[in-house]
């Protein structure tokens, strides 16, 4: 059990296996945009357990297990023992015991390592409060696929320091990028984590500063899932943060944006930004079907050994 791999967050896998990764990625949407049969793995089942919602995610993963030949299972706590009190111990001896593979999506980071630190197959982080690292495989291979290296670049993320934001910081650190954070007073992400990376992220409230020269803008929603409450207080305190043309027009002028979706248009993007023929977004959000096919097929191949 102790050296099966997971993927919890982008520190999970090297630099290196990470560009493997999003080579495997880009390769495998160019074979099944040719039709290519990309059924490696008959018979390997998927079991995906949402605590929150989904459409990316939840479709991504079962899109791409049907497509490497296995099945996925979703489970919600709603409807499994894991919503009745059954320890995240005990079920992850016993839901690992029976497929291959296991992705989960809930709140605390601890529920997911407790999970894979008891589970015989890989485990792999579908977004907690704290990272959502499949988005940023395909936020990853979106730039890869249209610029090229991003080492060396300069990335400005503008709104919450919330999950997304924690996870370009640990892609700013394995993908060799400088990170510029603008977010309003009270709503910076984790300290701990901003001093361990101190060398390539800075933080600021100023969104026009922070996005002054930057390569890609990337924002994600105001209130995150589980925040719903705080959601008309948030957008008073964010409205100055908003991802639009006039702070697009303080970056690089080929500057790329991103957004993980679901959006908020006229919240924290512009319905302009949002509807423009050149946007990356869509690519984006297609890339989680190619990226988490690519991680699947890593992961089951390396607990194969
Ligand atoms: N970006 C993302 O994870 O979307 P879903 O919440 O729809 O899965
Ligand atoms: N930060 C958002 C991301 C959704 C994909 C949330 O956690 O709700």
């Amino acid at each position: 059990m102790s050296d099966t791999r997971h993927f919890l967050t982008l520190l999970d896998f090297s630099p290196s296996e990470l560009m493997q990764l999003l080579d495997r990625a880009a390769e495998m949407k160019r074979e099944h945009r040719a039709g290519k049969d990309l059924r490696d793995f008959p018979g390997v089942t998927l079991a995906m357990i949402f605590a929150k919602s989904s459409t990316r995610t939840r479709v991504s993963f079962e899109a791409g297990m049907s497509q490497l030949g296995g099945q996925a299972l979703f489970l919600s706590p709603e409807d499994t023992q894991l919503g009745r009190g059954e320890p995240v111990e005990d079920s992850a001896r016993v839901i690992s015991s029976m497929v291959d593979i296991v992705m989960i999506r809930t709140y605390e980071q601890d529920i997911v390592e407790r999970f894979a630190a008891n589970s015989a197959v890989p485990v792999i982080n579908g977004l907690t409060d704290d990272y959502h690292p499949c988005q940023l495989l395909a936020d990853m291979q979106t730039w890869y696929e249209h610029r090229g290296s991003i080492a060396g670049r300069r990335v400005c993320w503008v709104g919450d320091g919330n999950n997304m934001c924690q996870s370009y910081i640990n892609a700013a650190r394995q993908f060799d990028f400088e990170l510029r954070i603008a977010c309003p007073p009270g709503f910076e992400p984790d300290q701990a984590l901003l001093a361990a990376n101190a060398d390539r992220v800075s933080i600021e409230h100023d969104p026009a500063s922070a996005a002054r020269g930057a390569d890609l803008l990337v924002t994600d929603v105001w209130a995150s899932m589980g925040q719903e409450s705080e959601q008309g207080e948030r957008a008073q305190l964010f409205a100055p943060y908003q991802l639009n043309t006039e702070l697009k027009s303080h970056a690089a002028g080929d500057a790329l944006y991103m957004h993980c979706l679901p959006a908020h248009r006229g919240e924290e993007i512009s319905a302009e930004l949002m509807e423009a023929q050149d946007t990356v977004i869509w690519e984006e959000a297609e890339n989680r079907l190619h990226a988490q096919k690519a991680l699947m097929e890593a992961l089951l191949l390396a607990n194969r050994q």
